[in-house]
C-alpha cells in the first residue's frame, strides 16, 4: 500500500498542491491512493481549512482515514462530484449576497392544462384512459423528510390514514398501486408489464424504519421484487460565501451535513439505473408522489389519463388556488431572450414577479374565485422516454438553490452553516421549450389533504386556510368518500362542526374501503345500487373487492370483511349504537402519540359486522 501511495502521490505531483496544507501533507501516507486523490479535490477547491487541526501521523489515523470515507460518499453521491458541489454553491452564495433575483427577465403567463370535475364525463373518460395506462406505470415515493413540522417520533408513512381501519399510510399506497395494477391488467390482458415497481425514496432518517415496516408487513402485500428502496444521501454544509465546507461541530474529523431535499429522487432514479429498467421493460410513467396525501389516489387514474390522453412529458397534479394562498402556484415563465419554462413559483415570488411585470395587482383572483395559477401539489407525472433522455443530458442534477440566515445586511457572515437544496418539482426549469409540460387540476377535496403540521401549529392556521394536520388529514378521508358516494347516488347526511385539538372541522360519516373496491369512480358506481342512504354518525368500513350496496339504510355501523372471490349483497335497515368519536388531548401523553396528534379516538360501542373467508355468493342483510 505504501508503495501504491508513493506512486500516486508523484503522479499527482503533490508539492504542486497539497503544500497549502502542510498538516495534510504529513498524513499522507496513512491514506489510500484514492484517498489522496479526494485531498487534492479538496484542496484545489480551497478546503485547506479541514486539515488545520490535524495533528501528527498516528494519532486519531482511523479517524482521519473515517473522514476520507465521509469525502468519498460526499463525492460520490453528488453528480459531478464534490468540486462541482462547491462550484456551484459558490455562485449560488454569490447570487444570493448580490440578491439576484432567479426570475429576473422573465413574463409570467397561465400555461395551459385540464381543469376537471369529479364524476363530470370528461373526468370519468380521462379516468378511464388512465386506468388503461396504469400497467405501464410505475410509481415513485418520496419518503426521506424528517417531518420536523408534524414533530412525530416514528417515520410519517407508518401513521394511519384513518383510525377506523387504521391503515398506515405505506399500506395506503401499496394497496392502491395494487388495485390499479389489478383492474389495468385485467383491461389489457397479455400485453405488456403487469406487476407496477414501487421506488422508495429514503434517508438516513426514515431508511431502516421503512424497510421495517415492509418486512414485518410482508410488504402489504407486494412482491418484495417490485420494492426498490433508494436512500440519499445528505449533503455538506457550507460555512461561508467561499463555500468553505462546514467541520461537524461534534466531531472534528467530518464535514456537517443535511438534508438536499427531495429533488434527490432524480440523480437516484438515474444513477441506479433504475429507470433505464423500467423504459426496457415498455413502462412509459413514472409517478411520484409524497409521504402523506391519503387522497391522492383518487386523483391518480384521472391525471395519468391527461398526461396519455395530452401526451404530457410533465404533468403537474395541482389544485384551484386562491390568490396569495402560501402555495406555489403553477406558471409558465417566458424569457426576453426566448427561453420559455412551466414550473412551480413559489407564491410569496409570485406575487412580486406579477407586479414587477405589469400586473399592479400583482397574485389576485380571476372570475372564477381562484387565482388564474393552480396551486401546485408535487404530485407529478413524467413520461419515462423523455425524462430519461433528459436526465442522461444532466446526469440527474437539477437546479439548485441556497437558503443562507445572513447575520447582517453586510451579508458577509452566516448565522449557522448553510446547504444546496433541490426540490423535485424543479425538474423542468432545464427542459427546452418543445417539452410538453403541463397541469391537471383537481378539487382540494378529491386530491390533496397533506398531514404535515403538528396540533399546536395547526390550531394558528388562520381560518379558512387548511390544517394540513393528523386531524384534517383524516376528516377529509371521510369526507371524500362520502362527496364520492354522493355522487355515486347514495344519500348521505351533510356533516356537522367538530373541534379536535383547536381545529374546527367537518366531521362526515366515517367511510372507508379498501382501494380494490373502488379505485375509480366507475368501479365505485357499479357496486352501487338504488336506495341506499347512511346517516351523519355512521361508520361504514368495506374491506373487499366485491361488495355489491344495494336498499341499505346504515344509522351505525356497518363492516364488511371478504376474500375477492366472496360476492357478498348488502342491504336492508342496519341500526345499532355505532363506533363514536371521542376526544382526546394532544397534550395527554397517556394516549399513543397516534392518537394525540389527531385529537380523537374512535370508540367501537356496536356494529354489525359480515366476515366471508370462503368463496361464494352471500347476503348481508338483518
Ligand atoms: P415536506 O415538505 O413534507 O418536508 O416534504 P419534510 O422534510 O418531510 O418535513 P418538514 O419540512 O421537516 O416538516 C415533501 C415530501 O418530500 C419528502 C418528504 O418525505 C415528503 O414526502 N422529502 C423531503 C424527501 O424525500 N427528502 C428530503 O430531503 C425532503
Amino acid at each position: 500500500m505504501a508503495g501504491s501511495t508513493a506512486d500516486a502521490l508523484s503522479e499527482l505531483k503533490i508539492d504542486d498542491w497539497a503544500s497549502a496544507a502542510p498538516n495534510l501533507l504529513k498524513n499522507l501516507s496513512v491514506f489510500s491512493p484514492e484517498q489522496v486523490k479526494l485531498a487534492k479535490i479538496l484542496l484545489e477547491a480551497n478546503q485547506t481549512h479541514l486539515f488545520e487541526h490535524w495533528p501528527e501521523p498516528g494519532v486519531d489515523d482511523d479517524e482521519k482515514r473515517a473522514f476520507f470515507d465521509q469525502i468519498d460518499r460526499l463525492n460520490g453521491s453528488y453528480p459531478g462530484g464534490l468540486a462541482s458541489y462547491i462550484k456551484t454553491a459558490r455562485e449560488l452564495l454569490a447570487d444570493s449576497k448580490a440578491g439576484k433575483n432567479p426570475y429576473d427577465g422573465f413574463t409570467p403567463s397561465v400555461p395551459s392544462g385540464e381543469t376537471l370535475t369529479f364524476g363530470e364525463d370528461n373526468f370519468i373518460q380521462f379516468e378511464e384512459a388512465g386506468i388503461r395506462e396504469a400497467r405501464k406505470a410505475a410509481f415513485v415515493l418520496v419518503a426521506g423528510g424528517l417531518g420536523e413540522r408534524l414533530g412525530y417520533n416514528g417515520i410519517k408513512v407508518a401513521l394511519p390514514v384513518e383510525t377506523t381501519t387504521g391503515t398506515c399510510f405505506l399500506q395506503h399506497y401499496i394497496e392502491s398501486i395494487l388495485a390499479l395494477q389489478d383492474v389495468s391488467c385485467k383491461l389489457a390482458q397479455g400485453e405488456g408489464p403487469t406487476d407496477i415497481p414501487l421506488a422508495i425514496m429514503t434517508s438516513d432518517d426514515t431508511h431502516s424504519r421503512t424497510l421495517d415496516l415492509l418486512e414485518k408487513n410482508a410488504y402489504f402485500g407486494m412482491k418484495p421484487s417490485q420494492v426498490k428502496l433508494l436512500k440519499q444521501e445528505k449533503v455538506a454544509c457550507l460555512d461561508d460565501n467561499d463555500a468553505r465546507l462546514a467541520v461537524d461541530p461534534h466531531n472534528k474529523y467530518r464535514i456537517q451535513t443535511k438534508p438536499h431535499g427531495h429533488g434527490d429522487v432524480h440523480s437516484l432514479l438515474y444513477s441506479s439505473g433504475l429507470l433505464k429498467e423500467w423504459l426496457a421493460a415498455g413502462r412509459k410513467w413514472a409517478l411520484f408522489f409524497q409521504d402523506t396525501n391519503g387522497l391522492l389516489f383518487k386523483a391518480i387514474p384521472a391525471a395519468l389519463g391527461v398526461s396519455a390522453i395530452k401526451e404530457y412529458h410533465v404533468n403537474s397534479l395541482a389544485v384551484p388556488r386562491k390568490a396569495k394562498e402560501a402555495i406555489g402556484g403553477i406558471t409558465k415563465l417566458s424569457h426576453k431572450d426566448g427561453r420559455t419554462m412551466v414550473i412551480n413559483v413559489e407564491y410569496n415570488q409570485l406575487d412580486p414577479l406579477l407586479r414587477a411585470t405589469g400586473h399592479s395587482e400583482g397574485d389576485v383572483n380571476c372570475e372564477t374565485g381562484f387565482s388564474p395559477f393552480p396551486g401546485n401539489i408535487n404530485q407529478l407525472i413524467f413520461e419515462i422516454g423523455p425524462y430519461l433522455e433528459e436526465l442522461t443530458k444532466t446526469g440527474g442534477a437539477i437546479k439548485e438553490f441556497v437558503n443562507p440566515k445572513y447575520k447582517d445586511a453586510s451579508k458577509t457572515a452566516f448565522k449557522s452553516s448553510t446547504r444546496l437544496e433541490c426540490m423535485m418539482q424543479d425538474y423542468p426549469k432545464t427542459l427546452p421549450p418543445s417539452a410538453r409540460v403541463g397541469f391537471t387540476v383537481m378539487d382540494t377535496w378529491l386530491a390533496y389533504a397533506p398531514v404535515k403540521n403538528n396540533p399546536e401549529d395547526a390550531a394558528k392556521v388562520p381560518k379558512g386556510n387548511p390544517y394540513h394536520s393528523a386531524t384534517s388529514g383524516e376528516m377529509a378521508i371521510y369526507r371524500a368518500n362520502s362527496l364520492i358516494l354522493r355522487k355515486a347516488g347514495v344519500k348521505i347526511d351533510d356533516p356537522i362542526q367538530q373541534v379536535y385539538n383547536g381545529q374546527e372541522v367537518d366531521v362526515w360519516p366515517r367511510i372507508v374501503w379498501k382501494p380494490k373496491w373502488g379505485i375509480a369512480f366507475s368501479d365505485i358506481k357499479r357496486k352501487i345500487g338504488e336506495n341506499c342512504s347512511v346517516t351523519q354518525r355512521s361508520t361504514m368500513a368495506i374491506k373487499g373487492q366485491n361488495i355489491h350496496l344495494e336498499n341499505l339504510a346504515l344509522d351505525g355501523a356497518l363492516i364488511v370483511n371478504a376474500v375477492d372471490s366472496a360476492e357478498v349483497k348488502v342491504g336492508g335497515s342496519v341500526h345499532n349504537a355505532g363506533w363514536t368519536i371521542e376526544n382526546v388531548d394532544y397534550k395527554d401523553t397517556s394516549a399513543p402519540e397516534e392518537l394525540r396528534i389527531r385529537g380523537f379516538k374512535i370508540n367501537k360501542l356496536e356494529q354489525l359486522e359480515g366476515t366471508y373467508d370462503e368463496p361464494g355468493k352471500y347476503t348481508l342483510n338483518p
